[in-house]
């Protein structure tokens, strides 16, 4: 068995619209590094993060809790050092914090020769998810953990569904560099919501399923209005209803809040149109000061792995 691995945890977008805490989906090439070793005194280490400033404390780390978490577990008491590479910044949207609590639960999973399978995992990473939004939320860990395009369609008992994905589908993210913390964008969401809103919800939720089996580009761009979540968090984010607005107009099927923001992703069917609303996202932005990253991406087939 290896006492070292390195591998790579893809960015990952939850919600996609319509499905607050149940879809998500995986990004391509985008995503952080860790190298995990063994050790022999039993205990978490971060020796290091490159890239951005985050807690070293293994105790409040998203990837050394849901590491914990598989090894309380398992009974272990297997030690690890953690060097982790971040390349987006925290409170993005874009799943940072599961990338290193999947990451996190896959490299020590690998190393103790694989004892859970990757949906087993995901109950571990949630841990993480856990730490850093109070809430055991798993639409970003499951995407990272199992790949492709997921479905949580329950929680208790945990269940979780594969989706597939049309070959042309194609994801524009823009990040502009406000920090939107996830406790915070959930603490804003009413708590209640009436029964026509609801209606209108889950009939968007089932369209969009449906045309992600169908490959039904069009059913899957009217499918993606979020008539919850959207309207409130959008005041979060400098130059949301332009870029929306603007993303369509540019032939965008649909455009959402990434996860809980401040990232706003577009779907598109082809790549030509997602490579030229990545450039309209990039200059609204420089237009008024603000910096901004984009980013464009197929649906990650594979989730987090070794490399
Ligand atoms: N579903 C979570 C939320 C994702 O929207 O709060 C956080 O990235």
């Amino acid at each position: 068995m290896a006492d070292k691995i390195k591998i790579f945890s893809p960015a990952t977008v939850a919600n996609v619209g319509c499905g607050y805490d149940v879809l998500g989906f995986a990004l391509n090439g985008i995503g952080e590094e860790m190298e995990v070793s063994k050790r022999d005194d039993g205990k978490l280490v971060i020796d290091e993060i490159i890239g951005f400033d985050l807690p070293k404390d293994a105790a409040v780390n998203t990837a050394t809790v849901a590491a914990r978490a598989l090894l309380d577990a398992a009974g272990s008491k297997q030690g690890f050092s953690f060097t982790i590479k971040k390349t987006i910044n925290p409170g993005s949207g874009m799943g940072t914090s599961a990338s290193s609590s999947a990451g996190g639960v896959f490299a020590v999973n690998e190393l103790l020769g694989r004892p859970y399978t990757p949906a087993q995992l995901v109950v571990f990473a949630m841990e993480g998810e856990k730490a850093v939004s109070k809430k055991a939320h798993a639409d970003n860990v499951a995407p990272n953990l199992l790949g492709g395009f997921t479905l949580v369609r329950s929680y208790e008992p945990l269940d979780i569904l594969s989706l597939p994905v049309p070959e042309d589908l194609f994801v524009t993210i823009v990040h502009p560099q406000v920090e939107v913390k996830t406790t915070d964008a959930k603490k804003i969401l009413k708590k209640q919501v009436d029964l026509t809103t609801a209606v209108q919800q889950w009939g968007n939720v089932g369209g969009l399923v449906s045309g992600l089996y169908e490959s039904d580009y069009d059913l899957i761009g009217r499918s993606m209005v979020d008539v919850i979540v959207e309207p409130i968090r959008k005041i979060l984010i400098p130059l949301y209803d332009e870029v929306k607005t603007q993303s369509i107009a540019d032939g965008a099927l649909g455009c959402s809040i990434a996860g809980s923001g401040p990232s706003i992703f577009t779907f598109s069917n082809g790549e030509e149109t997602a490579h030229q609303i990545k450039s309209m996202m990039q200059t609204k932005y420089d237009e008024v000061g603000i910096l901004a990253y984009t980013y464009m991406s197929k649906i990650g087939k594979e989730g987090v792995r070794v490399i």
